[in-house]
C-alpha cells in the first residue's frame, strides 16, 4: 500500500507535478477513489445536491457531513482527507468555527477541513489553524453565499474583481492554508493566482493552468443528471450502466430467470419429504 498523502506532500507537489482531488460520500466510492491514487478526497457539501436530492448545499449541515464523512473515512487509506465545513458551521463566530473544525476531524476522522470565502473568513481561517486543524481555501464561485455574490456565475470578470480574488488568495495564504479551491474563474486570472502564491491552486471550472483539478464525482462519471455545468466533463455515463441493469434484473424476475440455480439453495430431498409428511400428520 502506498503512504498516506499528507498536508506537507501536497505543498511540496507545487511545481512538480498536477494534483487530483475528487469527491466522495460513501465507502465504496471513496475505496474506488482511494485505489485509484487520486491525492485528495473530498466530503463536499456538494453532498446535498447529489446524493440528497436538495437544491442547495445550505440545506446540509454537520449532522450530515458528519454521517457521511465517517463511511468516508473508513475507506480512505492513501488520500488526504478533507471534510467540507457546512453552512452556518463557521460563519457565527471563530469559537463555533473551532469546536465544529474539530468535530470534522475528531469524528469524521478528515485530514483537513475546507471553508468557503466569506466576509469574515480570514478571523475564522486563523483561529481554526491555531487550534491545529488544517485548512483548505476556498474561493471564487462560493455556492454558500451564491446570493450575494450575483449567483451561480463566473467570478473575477474585471480587472477590479479579479484582484480582489488574488487578494483574498494572498490573504488566506498568509493566514497558512495549504491549498485553495479557485471555482468558476477566468483560466488567465486562475493562472496568476497560481503563480503568484506559494501554495497549491486547485480548480474547478478555472481552467487548466491551476496546480491541481477537482470534479464531484457524481458529475464526472454522469451518475448526476438534473444539470451539468460547463466545466464538468462527463469520464462515464455510469447511469446507463444503472439503469440497464435494474431494467434487465425486473425483465428476468418477471419471467422467472431469475433467481436461477446457481442462486439458490437447497435442502434434501428426503428432508423434504419428511416434512411434508410430518405436515400431514400434524
Ligand atoms: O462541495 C464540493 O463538492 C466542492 C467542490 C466543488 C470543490 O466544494
Amino acid at each position: 500500500m502506498d503512504k498516506k498523502i499528507t498536508v506537507q506532500d501536497i505543498l511540496s507537489l507545487k511545481n512538480r507535478r498536477k494534483l487530483t482531488m475528487l469527491t466522495a460520500y460513501d465507502y465504496p466510492i471513496a475505496s474506488l477513489v482511494d485505489d485509484a491514487g487520486i491525492d485528495i478526497i473530498l466530503v463536499g457539501d456538494s453532498l446535498a445536491n447529489v446524493v440528497l436530492g436538495l437544491d442547495s448545499t445550505t440545506k446540509v449541515g454537520m449532522l450530515e457531513m458528519l454521517h457521511h464523512a465517517k463511511a468516508v473515512s473508513r475507506a480512505v487509506k492513501q488520500a488526504l482527507l478533507v471534510i467540507d465545513m457546512p453552512y452556518d458551521s463557521y460563519q457565527i463566530n471563530p469559537e463555533e468555527a473551532v469546536q465544529n473544525s474539530r468535530r470534522l476531524i475528531e469524528e469524521g476522522r478528515g485530514d483537513a477541513v475546507k471553508l468557503e470565502w466569506f466576509d469574515k473568513c480570514i478571523e475564522v481561517t486563523r483561529q481554526v489553524i491555531k487550534s491545529g486543524i488544517p485548512v483548505m481555501g476556498h474561493i471564487g464561485l462560493t455556492p454558500q453565499t451564491a446570493d450575494k455574490i450575483g449567483g451561480f456565475k463566473v467570478q473575477g470578470r474585471d480587472a477590479q474583481a479579479a484582484l480582489r480574488l488574488l487578494e483574498q488568495a494572498k490573504q488566506l495564504e498568509e493566514e497558512g492554508c495549504f491549498a485553495i479551491v479557485l471555482e468558476c474563474v477566468p483560466d488567465k486570472i486562475a493562472g496568476l493566482i497560481t503563480q503568484r502564491l506559494r501554495i497549491p491552486t486547485i480548480g474547478i471550472g478555472a481552467g487548466v493552468h491551476c496546480d491541481g483539478q477537482v470534479l464531484v464525482i457524481h458529475d464526472m462519471l454522469g451518475l448526476f443528471q438534473r444539470y451539468r455545468p460547463k466545466f464538468v466533463k462527463r469520464y462515464a455515463d455510469v447511469s446507463s450502466v444503472i439503469r440497464e441493469a435494474i431494467e434487465e434484473f425486473k425483465k428476468e424476475v418477471l419471467e422467472e430467470k431469475f433467481p436461477a440455480p446457481e442462486h439458490t439453495f437447497t435442502i434434501k430431498e428426503e428432508e423434504f419429504k419428511k416434512l411434508k409428511s410430518d405436515e400431514k400428520e400434524g
